[in-house]
């Protein structure tokens, strides 16, 4: 097509090519990208140099650096909130279950099993917290060695993956429930945490002015028989930031912790401090 004016260039990109023959779907996604991003560029009158300040900044997200090898795209997508809309998108026709949730850039494969009961990392200066879990169905049918991964950053809000001197596998588990659908285990309250703002990401945030702190909480993911893999996240009601999360992916899920601090309690507990417990139940779709 020739004659291209800032009218018809948007139906222009969209019809060049088979419209949708050899990927449709590809072709639906496409067409609607264009036609937002086009609008977009004409909504604020993006100059040449202001759109070469994007291309150096999706060039900088993709470069790999000391907290994510892999880049900041998933980070990025987190921020901005559009991880957490297709959660959302996917969430929406179950009803009465536990709420799915990003699956963020910390989890690793090859998570260590431990025995249910286990405790699954080392922090000093933790609070200790022992964790009671149930899974069941939708109809209260108690899910039995269900495979469960858990992973969390320490009382500090480290996970072991962005710091050297953390011991391997600290607050990462994998676990399998038992016979009657129930897991226990042994962790600390999990800190707050910023996400690291050295890069792309970072600048975004602080020209916005945006804090970047996550809300405590723990990741899971839950692969029981006859059920699609469920991702999610269980977040802490004390912690400051459950309002004002940076991924915008607290929702329901929050739970209390219940502190225990009378010194019979601990000496049962084998813990030389207070400590938390927390009980829920999983109902996964
Ligand atoms: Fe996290």
């Amino acid at each position: 097509m020739s004659g291209i004016t800032l009218e018809n260039i948007t139906e222009a990109v969209i019809n060049h090519g088979d419209k949708g023959k050899t990927n449709p779907r590809l072709h639906e996604i496409y067409t609607s990208l264009i036609k937002h991003l086009h609008a977009f560029q004409k909504e604020v009158s993006l100059t040449t140099a202001e759109l070469d300040i994007g291309r150096q900044f999706l060039f900088k997200l993709a470069q790999p650096n000391h907290d994510f090898p892999m880049g900041e795209i998933h980070l990025m997508t987190d921020c901005l909130g559009i991880s957490e809309v297709s959660i959302l998108l996917e969430d929406a026709p179950n009803h009465g279950t536990t709420e799915m949730n990003v699956e963020g850039p910390l989890f690793i494969g090859g998570l260590p099993e431990r025995p249910n009961g286990a405790k699954i990392g080392e922090d000093a200066n933790g609070k200790p917290l022992f964790i009671t879990h149930k899974f069941q169905d939708k109809n209260g049918k108690p899910l039995a060695n269900a495979i469960v991964d858990v992973w969390q950053p320490n009382g500090e809000g480290n996970y072991f993956v962005q710091r050297e001197n953390l011991p391997e596998w600290n607050f990462y588990a994998r676990f399998h429930s038992s016979a009657n659908g129930e897991l226990n285990f042994e962790t600390v309250v999990p800190g707050d945490y910023p996400v690291p703002t050295s890069g792309p990401t970072g600048s975004m945030l602080q020209q916005l002015g945006r804090h970047g702190y996550r809300a405590s909480h723990i990741h899971y993911i839950v692969r029981a028989e006859g059920h699609p893999d469920f991702t999610t996240m269980m977040y802490f009601n004390h912690s400051p930031y459950v309002n004002s999360d940076t991924i915008f992916s607290v929702k329901d899920f929050r739970v209390d912790i219940v502190k225990h601090d009378k010194p019979e309690e601990m000496q049962a507990r084998g813990v030389d401090r207070p400590f938390y417990t927390l009980d829920y139940t999983f109902i996964i779709p």
